[in-house]
């Protein structure tokens, strides 16, 4: 058992002061080609418009330690067709100075809350299967892989795999899984 004190992490909404961070930390999880197969990075003005645009079924959250926000999350639409409006995509980054250290799993835990709130049936992401961390982080939830698109994105020239993963929040009779990471 890891006996090392994990700082706090507070989760909260959030607002224009956290566009800097929220940034960085995107683009530090574009360049480290692990999490997404966005390329480009970001500036500024294109987060802070991406936050604005975002309606409350899709919010932003962020997580501070220590009074600095070291990471974010946030629900997106899974898809516009109002069939789909229990189903929620969901994103998650923490910077490269504080990965491992339970940010993850707070941010992931406040979205699942969230998701519950806000009247949603079911998380759904897409990951690299390379992506430790993430596949850990999924799995300690309770997300059951629903299978993987081979060769589904073309990332500096190599194809890579995506393994698309689901939560029912309702619980997840297949997995038993609480969606709480317990
Ligand atoms: C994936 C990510 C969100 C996880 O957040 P985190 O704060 O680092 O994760 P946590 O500390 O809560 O730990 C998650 C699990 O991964 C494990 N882990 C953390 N870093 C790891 C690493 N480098 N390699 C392998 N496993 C690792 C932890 O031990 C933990 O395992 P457990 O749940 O079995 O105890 C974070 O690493 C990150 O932002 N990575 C870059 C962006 C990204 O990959 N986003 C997800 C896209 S699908």
């Amino acid at each position: 058992m890891d006996d090392t004190p994990r700082i706090p992490t507070t989760v909260r909404p959030a607002q224009d002061a956290d566009i800097p961070a929220i940034t960085r930390v995107y683009n530090q999880g574009i360049a480290d080609r692990l999490a997404t197969l966005e390329t480009e990075p970001r500036d500024e003005d294109e987060r802070r418009a991406w936050l604005l645009g975002r309606g409350e079924r899709h919010p932003v959250l962020v997580a501070e330690r220590g009074g600095e926000v070291v990471g974010w999350g946030c629900l997106n639409p899974f898809s516009p067709r109002p069939a789909y409006r229990f189903v929620a995509d969901f994103s998650v980054y923490v910077g490269r100075e504080a990965r491992g250290g339970g940010v993850g799993g707070a941010l992931l835990a406040a979205l699942i809350a969230a998701a519950g709130r806000l009247g949603y049936h079911k998380l759904v992401l897409a990951a690299f299967p390379f992506n430790e961390a993430g596949m850990r982080l999924y799995a300690r939830f309770g997300f059951r892989e629903v299978g993987v698109y081979r060769e589904q994105g073309m990332l500096d020239g190599r194809w890579v795999d995506t393994v698309v993963m689901e939560l029912l929040l309702d619980g997840d009779g297949e997995t038993g899984g609480r969606g709480d990471g317990k």
